[in-house]
């Protein structure tokens, strides 16, 4: 077996990937979230940020596939981690569980099932444009993808706006449980640091959902639209 083989089937080795793909992910959300708030900016900016995009696509694909990767990683280690934990606890081994067990873990495995729901959704929704065709075909006046109108139209429907503030809830729970456990996973804890990690966490995984929910909140109550004509 190579020194890798052995690293990904042991439970620390299994830990420390979905710990490392979590972060990667973790930074992705956090990326995106900014790239979105532009929004905010109005359709000039948001539609220059997605042209930018698609007008580098080796360095898009080069995210895509990589993206793609870090959840396929984070979800394979997540079932073997599962696994693992279940054939290794005997009944009478209640204690010294590792840092995450008991409820934490279960729900960090339901809001990750409704995560990985609510991406295929997201991809459908504003990549494919297969969930409302009528408003993804849309060019600005220059040219580029209507990012803009695609969005605004989108959460101007409540069961869509509906969707996604429940999608980034269930997204802010997942991740309550799962930042400073993934820094203790990486061994960035210090036992004397871990109050203060526990807050960061948290503090970051609400915040990411207050972000997130703005946007289609916003367009909802009107507050971000489209131009009158426009
Ligand atoms: C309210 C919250 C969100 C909004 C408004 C939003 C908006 C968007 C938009 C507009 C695009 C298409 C970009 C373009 O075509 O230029 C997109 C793509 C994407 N979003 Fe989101 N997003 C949100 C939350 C999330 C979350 C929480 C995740 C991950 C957990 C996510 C993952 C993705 C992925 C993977 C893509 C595809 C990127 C690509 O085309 O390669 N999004 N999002």
């Amino acid at each position: 077996m190579t020194s890798w083989a052995r690293t990904f089937g042991s439970s620390i080795g299994t830990k420390s990937l979905m710990a490392l793909s979590g972060l990667a992910l973790l930074l992705f959300v956090i990326a995106h979230l900014l790239g979105n708030l532009q929004i905010y900016l109005g359709p000039e900016a948001i539609n220059a940020y997605g042209h930018l995009l698609k007008s580098l696509p080796e360095l898009l694909w080069t995210m895509r596939i990589g993206l793609a990767a870090m959840f396929l990683l984070h979800i394979s280690t997540a079932i073997r981690l599962t696994a693992l934990n279940r054939s290794a606890r005997p009944v009478a081994y209640r204690k010294s569980e590792p840092q995450i067990a008991g409820v934490a873990a279960r729900s960090l495995i339901a809001t990750g099932l409704l995560i990985l729901a609510f991406v295929l959704f997201h991809l459908a929704h504003f990549t494919l444009g297969t969930v409302d065709p009528s408003s993804f075909h849309h060019v600005d006046e220059m040219g580029r993808h209507d990012v803009f109108r695609m969005v605004v139209t989108g959460f101007s429907n409540p069961l869509y706006t509906g969707i996604y503030v429940v999608a980034m809830i269930v997204l802010g729970f997942h991740l309550w449980h799962a930042i400073a456990s993934l820094f203790q996973t990486l061994g960035l804890s210090h036992p004397r640091f871990r109050p203060l990690i526990e807050k960061v966490g948290k503090t970051l995984a609400v915040l990411l959902v207050l972000g997130n929910i703005s946007i289609p909140l916003s367009i909802l109550a009107g507050i971000v639209r489209l131009k009158t004509g426009g």
